[in-house]
């Protein structure tokens, strides 16, 4: 039993090999408990996505531990960790991925439609998460036709269809203007307090990283900095 929720241990990646060889992370340990909201903060190329990547069992490390519920990610077979990224994962990232040629109903149901749910329960799921985001009269709608806001909006609606226990988001706000960032925000600190799933998020943004309970900061592939800014509910309230 493990009081965290998701933690790595000296994860270290490296890219490329002999002249080429990058060390993008040397030795994270980073420890996060259900129901936190945890900022990556640090420089362009200082190793936030690949980190991310990584505790999203998206990549794996060259070296070190990454454990889930207790369960050591190494010891599963990719077939068991696309099961677990589908089950309790959700993602949103800067550029969206949306399949601009379906529809905002295909694209919400796709992780559910490859998760083998059920037609009438992703139909309620897709509803929900629509409805919840301000965007169930888009529902028929191709994706290409909407804007940079309303395609981030439906990115989050499909990762909140899958009923993700962990939602990581790298750089959700940087694509979008000011009055969009500020939506999208608000929607995922929702989430993280009145759902309470865990919020994971790469970003740039001062006000971003100052709504979360935790930054950590990474510099040239290494844990800089670790603090504590304040309880979800005190920030909340400010
Ligand atoms: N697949 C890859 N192959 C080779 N090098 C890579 C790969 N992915 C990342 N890197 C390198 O690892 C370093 C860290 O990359 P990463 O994407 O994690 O940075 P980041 O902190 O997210 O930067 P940004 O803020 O610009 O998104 C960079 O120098 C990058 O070029
Ligand atoms: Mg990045």
């Amino acid at each position: 039993m493990t009081d965290y929720l998701l933690e790595a241990h000296d994860v270290r990646r490296v890219f490329g090999s002999g002249q080429t060889r990058f060390e993008a992370l040397q030795g994270v340990t980073v420890q996060i408990a259900e129901g936190d909201s945890l900022a990556i903060a640090g420089e362009s190329g200082s190793g936030k996505s690949t980190l991310l990547h990584i505790l999203g069992a998206l990549d794996r490390p060259d070296a070190g531990e990454v454990r889930y519920d207790g369960a050591a990610l190494s010891e599963m077979s990719t077939s068991q960790t696309d099961a677990l990224r589908n089950r309790e994962f959700g993602f949103v990232f800067q550029q969206f991925y949306l399949d601009e040629r379906a529809t905002v109903l295909e694209n919400v149901a796709l992780p559910m439609t490859i998760a083998g749910v059920p037609r009438t329960q992703r139909r309620e799921r897709v509803h929900e998460a629509l409805k919840r985001l301000g965007m169930q009269e888009r529902i028929d709608e191709r994706a290409g036709r909407l804007s940079g806001g309303q395609r981030q909006r439906i990115a989050i609606a499909r990762a909140l269809a899958g009923r993700p226990r962990v939602l990581f988001a790298d750089e959700p706000t940087g694509a979008l203007d000011t009055e969009n960032g500020e939506a999208v925000t608000k929607f995922l600190f929702e989430l993280n307090e009145q759902d309470g799933i865990t919020l994971i998020l790469v970003t740039h943004s001062r006000d971003l990283a100052d709504r979360c309970a935790r930054r950590i900061t990474i510099s040239d592939g290494q844990l800089l900095h670790d603090d504590a800014l304040h309880t979800t509910t005190e920030g909340a309230a400010l």
